[in-house]
Formats: C-alpha cells, structure tokens, sequence
C-alpha cells in the first residue's frame, strides 16, 4: 500500500504512529534482542528469519526502516536489498552484518542502503541514526505522540482534518475527486487511522467486473448457486470481517447490484447468491468515484437513496491545478522515491522546469506529475532537471493554458506593488526595499524586470 503519510500533500494528524523497523537476519539471538532493544527505545520492531518471506511481508505492513542481514542461506542480503528497493523504493535499509565485504558493502550501497554496521553491533551508533532517520521522515513534524503533516492548501488542510475526524468513525465514506487526485490513497489513510487497520481492507473495483460476477465478488455464492458454482465462495462482505471495504468506481455499478449494496448498508445483512442463511456484515464501507453522482442521479443511472446512505461523509480532494502549491513539493517527493528506485541522484528542477511544472494544468493530476517524475528520473543524466529533459507536450503552451495567464497576471501585481513602495518612499529606493521586505539587490533587479529602471 501506498505511504500516504509520509507524502508531502496530505496533512494527517496519525496519533500514536510508530516508526515501524524490520530486522531480517537468520540468526534468531540478534533479532530477538534487536527488536528488544528497538522495542524498548519506542519503536514498533519485528524480524524476520527467511529471506524469501520477506516481500510479501512488505507489501502488508508499512516498514519505515529495514535492518538486513547479508548473509543468509536463502539469498545473499544484497540481493534482497535489489529487490526491496524494487518493491519498495521509499523503506530506508541499513545493513548489519558480521562479515561484509568491500564488494558486498559497495554493492549494497549502490543498491540504495544508507549505511551498513558491522556485527557485533555500535548500538549507540545505530541507535543514534535511526532517531535520526525517525526525525527526518518525509518532514513530519512530532507533536507530543502525534505526527502532523501540512500542505499548504486549505482544502487539502481542511480534508486533512477531515480525514482524522472521520477515520476512527464507522461512517460510511464516500470519496469524490477527478482521476488521479489520490481517492486511493485517502481510503487507504482512513483505513490505517481507523481501529480496523489490523483486519483487512478489500477493494473492488466496480468498472472493472461484469455486473454479473460482481455480486458474486461482493456477497459470496453457495455451491450449486448457478452452473459454475462448483465450490462454496465467500464474498468480500463475508472476508473483510470487521475490516474495511472500498468500492471504487461506484458510478459504475449497475442498478441491481447497488439494490442489493442498500441493502447491506441499511439492514448490515445479506446473503451469498443462491443462500438462504442471512449473514452479518460488520465492515466498514468506503466508496469512490470520479463521475458526478447527482448528474448520475438525475439521469436515473444512480439511486439517490443509495447516494445518500454512501455518503454520510462526502470527502472531496480537489483537481491538482487547484492546490498548485502542492505540485513542486510533491515533484520532489516522487523524485526521491524514484532516484531510490533506479539509483539516481536528481537533486534539483532548474528555474524554468519549476515555472513549468507549476503552470501546467496536469489533466491527469497527481498520477500525471508522478508519471512524468519517473520519466525524467529514467532519462535525465545530470542531478538537475532541465527544460530540455521534458518531454515535447509539456514545452508546448497549448497544454498550459494556465501558464501565461497567471504568470503575467502575477507580475503584473508584483510590478504594482514595487511602483506604490516606490511611490510611498518617494523614489527612495533603500526605504522603498525596506517596505517590500526584500534586499536593495532584489528590488534593483526586478525593476529591471520590469523595465522599470534600465
Ligand atoms: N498526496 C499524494 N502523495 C503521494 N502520492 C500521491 C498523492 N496523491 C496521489 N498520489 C499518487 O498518484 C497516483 C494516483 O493516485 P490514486 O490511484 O489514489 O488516484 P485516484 O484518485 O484513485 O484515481 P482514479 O480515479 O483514476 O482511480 C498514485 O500512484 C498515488 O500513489
Ligand atoms: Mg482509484
């Protein structure tokens, strides 16, 4: 699952977060008293002994750091340092071993870990980096015992704060946003910030199964139901348990199945195709959809009353051409992950790709910037994005009609604010910079700009 808190654009209040540590070592002794320790010192320790268990662990828990081993008789430490790095891009490894070699250690390093500690270990040493990593991560600021992360913009704020008033509710929630704007990853948020994080979270997407394996996906079928019925199935409702359930692309659900998702949410039963036990449904039911539900209503393609019971809370993420100051921090953010991924350094976006990123209008919104990040990380050679690495459709201004507006629009305010300072200090230049809050140099250089003064 996605690392929604460690993203820049979300901000989420994540009470008791803990940096969570795996330890992977075949050696029973160093991760029992490893996680002890770990444990001890606050953080949320686990090992594991088997090399190959470890990507499927992975993929259910949300390390934060790893401590791996490199020899281990299933596959070497640096091979599975590759691998994790693969899966994983964002988990920081460190290595710790008892016999590493230089070419082990190098290996290692360019595969992305940060430092490696020889066996037996430095504890302060090792201890010391790994609070510090815990400070470091992706800036989230610790408040007491909570973890806060801020973006800038109010309606990102305001979801935010929606976000963990809700989570720990059994509300049922409904997501709206356009494509790409990140409704996965807030039903994935809700669902780590709620009490139900430790059972499962089962995701169905509506668009994509036909409307008649559908209600066998969601309710389950008895063997016999129907001809390929050959064994008993139970449905997502019946698997989730207590978990939480995310129906994406519920605009897309026909008539009859959303008869039949009513009436699970109204009467918290149902029963699987061709069953005559009434079952209990105790999951948690979030939904998403990027279509406009009330047109949908209005066109007789959606049941309000299910509208209704879906959206007790209705979070809304806005298009990312309205929240642009998210776009350069979220830039950075992917770049990291994906320096890390195809062991890159790209350190920086020159002055004009950040002029260019930021007018954009990115139709495609997150998954757009993102997949343009992993390009620029696959094809730029030098630690510095420049325009020229772009690809053609973003240089043309046919696809940025926002650029010129508000660029011009926005010196345009600046030149007039500099000629009032001006006006007030009666051409007084150092007072006038003094006013302005900016250094002679700067206002010297924007009256320039703006042909102002040659
Ligand atoms: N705030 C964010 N921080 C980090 N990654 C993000 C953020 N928002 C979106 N993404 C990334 O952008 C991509 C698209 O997000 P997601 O799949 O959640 O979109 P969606 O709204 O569900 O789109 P669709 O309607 O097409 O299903 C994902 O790879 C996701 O990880
Ligand atoms: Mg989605």
């Amino acid at each position: 699952m996605g690392k929604i808190c460690f993203s820049p654009c979300l901000a989420i209040y994540l009470p008791n977060m803990k940096y969570k540590i795996l330890i992977i070592d075949d050696e029973q002794s160093v991760c029992l008293s490893l996680s002890e320790i770990l444990n001890e010192y606050g953080y949320d320790a686990s090992f594991c002994m088997h090399a190959n268990q470890v990507l499927p662990l992975l993929v259910k828990s949300n390390f934060n750091l790893i401590l791996l081993d490199i020899r281990m008789p299933e596959m070497s430490g640096v091979e599975l340092l590759r691998k994790i790095k693969q899966v994983s891009p964002e988990i920081a490894v460190i290595i710790i071993s008892g016999y590493a070699s230089i070419d082990d250690a190098v290996k290692a390093m360019r595969f992305g870990a940060l430092n490696l500690y020889q066996k037996p270990l430095e504890l302060s040493c090792l201890l010391e980096e790994i609070g510090l990593l815990r400070e470091a991560m992706g800036n989230i600021r610790l408040i007491g015992d909570q973890a806060l992360y801020e973006s800038s913009n109010p309606g990102m704020q305001s979801l935010a704060g929606k976000i963990s008033k809700v989570a720990p509710t059994d509300a049922t929630v409904l997501i709206t946003g356009e494509s790409g704007t990140g409704k996965e990853l807030v039903v994935k948020s809700l669902h780590l910030l709620s009490g139900r994080s430790d059972k499962p979270m089962l995701s169905v997407n509506c668009a994509a199964i036909p409307d008649t394996l559908l209600e066998s996906y969601m309710f389950g079928h008895e063997k016999g139901a129907f001809t390929d019925a050959k064994e008993l199935h139970k449905g997502l409702f019946e698997e989730a348990g207590e978990g939480t359930i995310f129906l994406d692309e519920i605009g897309d659900m026909s008539l009859k199945s959303q008869a039949k998702l009513l009436r699970v949410l109204q009467e918290g039963t149902f029963f699987r195709i061709g069953g005559t036990t009434e079952l209990v449904s105790k999951a948690r039911i979030i939904a998403a959809t990027n279509c406009d539900l009330q047109q949908d209503i209005a066109d007789k393609k959606f049941r309000a009353d299910l509208f209704y019971r879906l959206g007790v809370v209705t979070l809304h993420i806005p298009p990312l051409q309205e929240r642009r100051e998210d776009i350069i921090p979220l830039a950075y953010y992917f770049i990291k992950e994906f320096n890390a991924k195809y062991q890159k350094n790209i350190k920086y976006f020159d002055k004009d790709v950040q002029s260019m990123l930021y007018a954009h209008c990115w139709p495609g919104n997150v998954r757009e910037l993102k997949s343009l990040m992993e390009r620029l990380c696959i094809f730029c050679i030098s630690d510095t994005v420049h325009l020229c690495d772009l690809p053609e459709q973003y240089l043309s201004n046919s696809h940025t009609p926002v650029k010129n507006g508000l660029i011009s629009k926005y010196d345009e305010m600046t030149k007039s604010i500099i000629l009032e300072a001006i006006n007030l200090s009666q051409g007084v230049k150092k007072d006038a910079a003094i006013m302005l809050g900016i250094d002679r140099k700067t206002l010297n250089s924007r009256l320039r700009k703006f042909g102002i003064e040659s």
